[in-house]
């Protein structure tokens, strides 16, 4: 069967070139027997690992048994769960099709089923990398997280966003697991600052890379208009053997329009490009307290000490998230759980604009303020700070691995600025 033919049976066609790339790679691939995650124990084993209620199995079930007797939609499942997870790229099925003329209301499990599937995937993958079953257990719970996301686009429907799924790749590829709030990805850092510790009082320091390109704010603009280009600036840092100067980033998430030079006999280069980073994402459902915050941050600074000694991480580190925009202390409340986070941690600037990240708050693509749903404080305070015309951003963040222990006491801002740089 081709794609074409496969998609043609069950109403699908218009999506043909977002399904037709690695057809025959996955057909080749796919079992004589059937698709085995939609034999029902399967089904039933997966979503126990998910963390799903037993009273999905009704709905998992059914729709597991409509793909199983047919033959199109078969060939389809095997070609996207092989397109997720072995591919050799990750590749996108945001445009695939739901099938209502098949599925009705339930195209929302096709992809559902095919999540689910990582968990054979992932089992073996943290067995191989000695990762214990709690552990594997707790990053089997983000398809879980992703139906909270697709709830609500589809209110009362079981799914996953299309435009999230193919994420779940990188779990079985990548050391990449959950660990209490938080999901932690383990591999080098790929650049955008640089971070100093003074090697006698311990303060800490971020510089921008050389040439990164400032508004008159200290903000990084993507895409900003020619007038607030020409009202900016750009950062500097040369590195020589005796010092280092640089643009400095306050650690409430702005860059400074000053230099800095820090001697090399007093201050060490701790974070560069190629060591390694805990990279943070942040899993849908459930509230940011600072305690499980906290708790989980301290939880990877020591899971991975023990199990990654090989590898030792620079920094616990998000390179990039609306939950890191710093203005969201502008305009949420003071005591609010992703304002004291974000008092807790050094924050930094990353070129962002538009409407970064506002799908994960507001589920629509394209974001339109005026359709924007207003159901939740977090929605109205989102749309109330854009109405009056500020900008959105997104941000970036880091904590050392040996500061988790004092998280909670917003020791970067209360250590800043360093002493001795005229800051
Ligand atoms: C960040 C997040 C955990 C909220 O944390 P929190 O502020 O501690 O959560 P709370 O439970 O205190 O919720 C505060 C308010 O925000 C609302 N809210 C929480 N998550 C929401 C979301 N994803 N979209 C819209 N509103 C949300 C809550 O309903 C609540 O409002 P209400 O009292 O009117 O119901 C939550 O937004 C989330 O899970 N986001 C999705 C994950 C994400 O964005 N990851 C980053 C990707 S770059």
């Amino acid at each position: 069967m081709t794609a074409e033919q496969a998609l043609a049976a069950v109403g699908g066609l218009p999506a043909l070139e977002h399904v037709a790339p690695y057809w025959d790679e996955s057909m080749a691939a796919m079992p004589s027997g059937g698709v085995p995650f939609l034999d029902s124990e399967a089904v039933r084993s997966n979503r126990e690992w998910c963390g799903f209620p037993a009273a999905v199995d009704t709905v998992l079930l059914a729709t597991a048994a409509r793909i199983r007797e047919n033959p199109a939609l078969s060939a389809l499942i095997w070609h996207c769960a092989w397109r997720v997870y072995d591919a050799p790229e990750a590749g996108s099925v945001g445009k695939w099709p739901l099938f209502p003329q098949t599925l009705g209301a339930d195209g929302g499990v096709f992809y559902l089923l095919v999540g689910l599937s990582i968990v054979p995937r992932l089992r073996a993958h943290h067995g191989r990398l000695g990762i214990p079953e709690d552990v594997t257990r707790e990053t089997c719970q983000q398809p879980r997280c992703f139906c909270g996301n697709y709830d609500r686009q589809h209110p009362g429907a079981l799914g996953i966003p299309l435009n999230q799924l193919g994420w779940l790749r990188h779990y079985t590829r990548e050391v990449y697991l959950r660990l209490g709030r938080f999901e932690y990805w383990l591999r080098p850092f790929a650049g955008a600052v640089q971070v100093f510790r003074h090697c006698d009082t311990g303060e800490v320091i971020a510089l921008a890379e050389n040439g990164a390109r400032f508004d008159r704010d200290g903000y990084q603009p993507r895409d900003a208009d020619p007038a607030t280009l020409a009202a900016g600036w750009q950062s500097v840092l040369t590195l020589s053997r005796g010092s280092v100067t640089g643009t400095p980033l306050a650690p409430w998430g702005k860059a400074l329009r000053q230099s800095v030079t820090l001697s090399r006999t007093d201050w060490k280069r701790i974070l560069g490009r190629g060591d390694w980073i805990l990279q943070i994402h942040i899993p849908a459902g459930g509230a940011m307290t600072r305690d499980d915050v906290n708790h989980s941050l301290r939880r990877a600074a020591e899971f991975f000490a023990s199990h990654f000694p090989d590898k030792p991480v620079a920094t616990i580190q998000c390179t990039g998230s609306w939950i890191y925009n710093p203005d969201l202390e502008r305009f949420l409340p003071a005591d609010a759980n992703l304002v004291l986070h974000l008092r807790d941690v050094y924050l930094y600037p990353i070129a962002s604009g538009g409407t970064d990240g506002l799908w994960f708050i507001f589920f629509q693509d394209p974001f339109d303020p005026a359709s924007a749903p207003r159901d939740t404080r977090l929605q109205r305070a989102v749309l109330d700070w854009l109405g009056a015309g500020n900008t959105w951003r997104a941000g970036g963040m880091f904590v050392l691995p040996e500061h988790v222990r004092r998280l909670g006491t917003t020791s970067y801002r209360d250590r800043w600025p360093p002493q001795g740089l005229g800051l």
